[in-house]
């Protein structure tokens, strides 16, 4: 499988040395991991059209279908360290800046945190940031897009972007996948706070879904803390909520 044409393959080597794509596999995080450790070498990008061990945040699966939507992973210098909220804001800037760029007619694209991606109320993008080592010098960044298609199962909280009329064209997929590994830098490190609250303004308007324990909670999104916590206004009163 390979969704570039020869020419941005070779403008996108020069940022990621390494890149595979795949017809079908586990996972694109796995396999990334699995070669930044065996090669020794970290610049890698995994892509596939289908995955079959896809997994989001918290163990739960991510549905992989063939053909329908974005798997990638790249693994990414982590110069963030231990601040992982700050990773995390960055990650979902990156990820709204990308596909708000590409479908400006998306009015309702928002960021969720810590670093979902949804349209209204609605999840379509998500981020699974995994350790390479111990050391967490490198880390995987997987991210799974809703391009074609969204999971049967949860049909009132996710979308995809062709559901949500965005202009469709046969190669949406890879024009995403290169403008999102445009916009990644390698030795970002900086406060992504304010950035971050201004790309998740449409969560502030409404009432604000959060899962505790499993559990799915209302409340109100109040402000995003230095620390990268968000403060939720609940019947009950005031609650921090850490990554
Ligand atoms: C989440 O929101 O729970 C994160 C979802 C991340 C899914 C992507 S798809 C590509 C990469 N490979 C995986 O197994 N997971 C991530």
């Amino acid at each position: 499988m390979n969704l570039f044409t020869t020419k941005t393959q070779s403008s996108l080597r020069e940022k990621f040395t390494h890149m595979r794509f795949f017809e079908t596999i586990d996972s694109t995080n796995e396999k990334c991991k699995h070669l930044c450790r065996n090669c020794g070498e970290f610049n890698w990008v995994v892509i596939a059209n289908q995955q079959t061990k896809g997994r989001g945040r918290y163990g739960r699966i991510w549905e992989s279908q063939l053909g329908s939507n974005i798997y990638l992973s790249f693994a990414l210098k982590n110069s963030f360290k231990s601040n992982i909220a700050q990773l995390n804001l960055y990650l979902g800037v990156m990820l709204f800046k990308s596909i708000a760029c590409l479908y400006p007619e998306l009015k309702n694209l928002t960021t969720k945190w810590p670093n979902d991606l949804y349209i209204g109320d609605k999840k379509v993008a998500g981020i699974l940031i995994e350790n390479v080592s111990n050391d967490l010098d490198w880390i995987v960044v997987g991210i799974g897009i809703n391009v074609y298609s969204s999971p049967n199962d949860i049909p009132a909280t996710a979308t995809s972007l062709t559901m949500q009329n965005c202009n469709s064209s046969e190669n949406m997929r890879s024009k995403i996948i290169v403008e999102i590994l445009k916009n990644v830098h390698q030795d970002a490190e900086d406060n992504y706070n304010d950035e971050f609250w201004k790309c998740s303004k449409v969560t502030q308007q409404k009432e604000y879904t959060y899962t505790k324990r499993d559990k799915v909670c209302l409340g109100i999104l109040k402000k995003l803390n230095n620390d990268g916590s968000i403060v939720i206004e609940t019947k009950e009163g005031m609650i921090d909520i850490f990554c």
